[in-house]
C-alpha cells in the first residue's frame, strides 16, 4: 500500500478536525438560529444535542476511519468485507463523498463573501465610512461576475492547501489559522463585553423560555452540520489518525472548542446588536446579521471598530477555509485511496468539477433569474410534484438554497443515522474497546455503545421525522 499521510501529532489533528468543525456554521448559522429559536432553552438543547449524538457519531466517525486507516468509501468496504450488505456500504460511502463535494460547492459562495467583506473594510479603514446604499447587499449578490471571482478564489485557496497534503497542507495551514482564530475571537468577545448590550446577551443566552418541537429538531441537525458530521469528513480525518492517540479526549477536545467558538460568536454578535436596537432590523437572515451589520456597526459604533472590522472577517475567512478544505479532502482521499489518482491529480479534477456547482449557487443569488429561482419541482405547488417540492425542500428555491435544504436536512441526518448504525452494530466488540481504550466491562464503554445503537439512531430518526412534518 502507498505510504498514507498521517498528522504529525495528537494537536495536529486535533486543530485540523477542529477547524474543520468551526466554519460559517458556528459564525453565520448558530448566532442567527439562536436568536430566532428563542435563546437559552435553545442553547441548553443543543448542548444536549452535541453531548449525547455529536459526540458519539463524531467517535463512531473517527473510530471507523482510525481502524481501517482508510478514507470513507474503502473503509466502510474494509470494515464489511465478505458481509451481506458490503455493496450497500460502498454505495452510501460514495454519496456521502458526492455530499461532501456538493457542500463545498455551496458553501464556497458565502465564503466568498469573507474576502469582499475584509477588501470593502480595509478600504473604509483606509479611506474613511461611507455609509452604503440600503440595497448595497442585494446588488453585491447579484453581481455575476463579481461572485463567480470571489467563489473562484476562495476554491482555489483550499485545492491549494488540499494539493498539499495532509500534513504539509491540511494540518500546517490549521496550525496557523485556528490560534489566530481563537485570538481574535477571544479578543473581539472580550470588547464586545465592554459594551452596554453584554448584560442583555447572557440574559438571553442563559434564560430559559419556552421552546417549540421545531427548536429542538433544529438543534439536532445543525449539531451534526457544525460537528462536520454525516458524511464521512470525520471518517477521513480520523484515517490519518495515529492509533496510539486517544480518540476519546480528541473527539471530546473537539467538540469542546466548536461549541465555544459557537458560543463566542454569539456573545460578540449579540452584544452589538443589543446595543444598538436600530441594527435589529437586519437580523431577517443569518446573511443581514454577519455581512450587513457587523460591519457597518463596526464603523458607525465601536470604538476601534475601524481596526476590528477587517480582523474579523479574517476570522470568517478562516474558520470557513479550514471547513471547504475538509470537504475537499473528502472527496480528494476517496480519489487517491481508491481510484489510486495522485494527490495532484485527484485536487485538480475534484476541484474543476465542484467549481461548476459552485459556478451555478454564484449565481443563483440573484445574477441569473433561471438559477435564482430554480425549483427542481418547477416550482409547484399540487399533485405529485407539489408534495414533493413541500415535504423535500420546503417550497425552496434557487440553487443555492435548494442544495443546503437537502443536505441538511436529508443527507446529512441519514448520512449519521447509518454511521451510528455501523459503529454500533457492524463494529465488533474488540475493535470497539481496543479504539476507545475502555474496557468492555466498564459503565463508560457500555454507555457509549448504548448511545451508537439506540439512543443516536432514534434521535435522528425523529428529527428526519420531525424537521419534515412541522
Ligand atoms: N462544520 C462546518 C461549519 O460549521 C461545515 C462543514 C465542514 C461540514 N465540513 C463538513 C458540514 C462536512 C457537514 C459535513 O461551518
Amino acid at each position: 500500500m502507498a505510504q498514507r499521510g498521517n498528522w504529525g501529532s495528537s494537536i495536529g489533528f486535533v486543530l485540523a478536525a477542529a477547524g474543520s468543525a468551526v466554519g460559517l456554521g458556528n459564525l453565520w448559522k448558530f448566532p442567527y438560529i439562536t436568536w430566532v429559536n428563542g435563546g437559552g432553552s435553545f442553547v441548553l438543547i443543543y448542548l444536549i444535542c452535541i453531548g449525547l449524538v455529536g459526540i458519539p457519531i463524531l467517535v463512531a466517525e473517527v473510530t471507523i476511519g482510525r481502524s481501517a486507516q482508510l478514507s470513507t468509501v474503502p473503509a466502510l468496504a474494509f470494515h464489511t468485507r465478505g458481509r451481506r450488505f458490503s455493496r450497500f456500504w460502498t454505495g452510501a460511502g460514495v454519496i456521502g463523498v458526492a455530499t461532501g463535494g456538493v457542500i463545498l460547492g455551496y458553501y464556497a459562495v458565502i465564503a466568498g463573501w469573507s474576502i469582499s467583506s475584509f477588501a470593502q473594510c480595509m478600504v473604509w479603514s483606509t479611506s474613511g465610512y461611507q455609509a452604503p446604499a440600503s440595497d448595497a447587499f442585494g446588488q453585491f449578490a447579484a453581481n455575476g461576475p463579481l461572485q463567480l471571482g470571489l467563489s473562484l478564489l476562495f476554491s482555489l485557496a483550499t485545492a491549494l492547501i488540499v494539493e498539499r497534503g495532509v500534513h504539509g497542507g491540511i494540518e500546517r495551514a490549521s496550525r496557523l489559522m485556528m490560534p489566530a482564530l481563537f485570538a481574535i475571537l477571544l479578543t473581539l468577545a472580550v470588547v464586545a463585553c465592554t459594551l452596554d448590550g453584554a448584560g442583555k446577551t447572557f440574559q438571553f443566552l442563559f434564560t430559559i423560555g419556552p421552546i417549540t418541537w421545531h427548536g429542538v429538531l433544529e438543534a439536532l441537525g445543525h449539531a451534526f452540520f457544525t460537528l462536520s458530521l454525516g458524511m464521512g469528513a470525520m471518517i477521513t480525518y480520523g484515517s490519518y489518525m495515529k492509533p496510539e492517540e486517544s480518540l476519546l479526549r480528541a473527539a471530546f477536545s473537539i467538540a469542546l472548542l466548536d461549541t465555544l467558538v459557537a458560543l463566542l460568536a454569539c456573545v460578540v454578535l449579540y452584544s452589538i446588536l443589543f446595543t444598538f436596537p436600530t441594527a435589529e432590523g437586519a437580523i431577517g437572515s443569518p446573511v443581514g446579521m454577519l455581512f450587513i451589520a457587523m460591519p457597518q456597526l463596526f464603523y458607525t459604533s465601536i470604538r476601534g471598530g475601524a481596526i476590528l472590522a477587517p480582523i474579523f472577517f479574517i476570522l470568517v475567512a478562516f474558520a470557513a477555509l479550514t471547513s471547504t478544505i475538509s470537504m475537499l479532502e473528502v472527496v480528494v482521499a476517496f480519489a487517491v485511496d481508491k481510484l489510486k489518482w495522485t494527490r495532484r491529480q485527484a485536487t485538480l479534477v475534484a476541484a474543476t468539477v465542484i467549481f461548476v456547482l459552485t459556478a451555478g449557487c454564484a449565481l443563483s443569488m440573484g445574477a441569473s433569474p433561471a438559477l435564482t429561482q430554480f425549483s427542481p419541482f418547477a416550482g409547484a405547488h399540487e399533485g405529485l410534484f407539489g408534495k414533493l417540492n413541500h415535504v423535500l425542500l420546503k417550497d425552496k428555491t434557487g440553487l443555492f438554497n435548494v442544495l443546503d435544504h437537502l443536505v441538511s436536512n436529508w443527507c446529512l441526518p441519514i448520512g449519521g443515522l447509518l454511521i451510528t448504525f455501523f459503529a454500533g452494530w457492524l463494529l465488533d466488540r474488540r475493535l470497539q474497546s481496543e479504539q476507545w481504550k475502555l474496557d468492555q466491562a466498564s459503565l463508560a464503554y457500555r454507555g457509549l455503545r448504548l448511545i451508537l445503537r439506540y439512543l443516536a439512531p432514534i434521535s435522528i430518526g425523529l428529527v428526519l421525522y420531525g424537521v419534515n412534518q412541522s
